[in-house]
């Protein structure tokens, strides 16, 4: 399996048309990286890894619960008493967003909600493809905040594979 972002954008199309998921390329998620962007990675490391390790996953939800696991629709650099504790809370808001504006499934259900293990202690993977994104989530996080290129592959490199 290669040319991993033509899955995403089979398995992701509706999710990648919409307007709301498109407003998140202006949130910034880490350093000068969108939320969009970020997601995006994200779904493309998480397909990157379960091929390489030849992991067998339900693809379609890996992709959807990749891109849906930070939409929680704000900046969350701007200060608001809405979304004080974003690390903690923000796995919740992005699940039930995703609940509103998308049919999403079990496997999805657990991605989204539980991406922030362990920070949320009590959201535990669940699937195979929640474990992945959990780790792919902080792969991309530290790529996109720390200066280690050669380390991890950059969004522009991922999307050519
Ligand atoms: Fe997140
Ligand atoms: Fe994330």
């Amino acid at each position: 399996m290669k040319e991993y972002y033509k899955y995403i954008n089979y398995y992701g199309k509706d999710i990648l048309k919409s307007k709301k998921v498109k407003s998140q390329k202006q949130f910034i998620q880490h350093g000068n990286v969108s939320v969009y962007d970020h997601t995006y990675s994200v779904a493309v490391l998480s397909l990157y890894l379960a091929d390489k390790l030849n992991i067998n996953v339900d693809e379609k939800s890996l992709v959807r619960g990749a891109l849906l696991h930070d939409y929680f629709l704000y900046d969350w650099h701007v200060k608001d008493k809405s979304h004080r504790l974003h690390g903690y809370t923000h796995a919740n808001t992005a699940l039930k967003n995703a609940k509103r504006d998308f049919k999403i499934n079990k496997i999805e259900e657990n991605m989204i909600k539980c991406h922030m293990f362990p920070l949320n202690l009590f959201s535990i993977p669940k699937y195979k493809e929640a474990k992945i994104l959990c780790i792919c989530d902080k792969l991309c996080a530290i790529s996109e905040t720390l200066p280690i290129k050669g380390i991890l592959v950059k969004i522009s490199e991922l999307k050519s594979l």
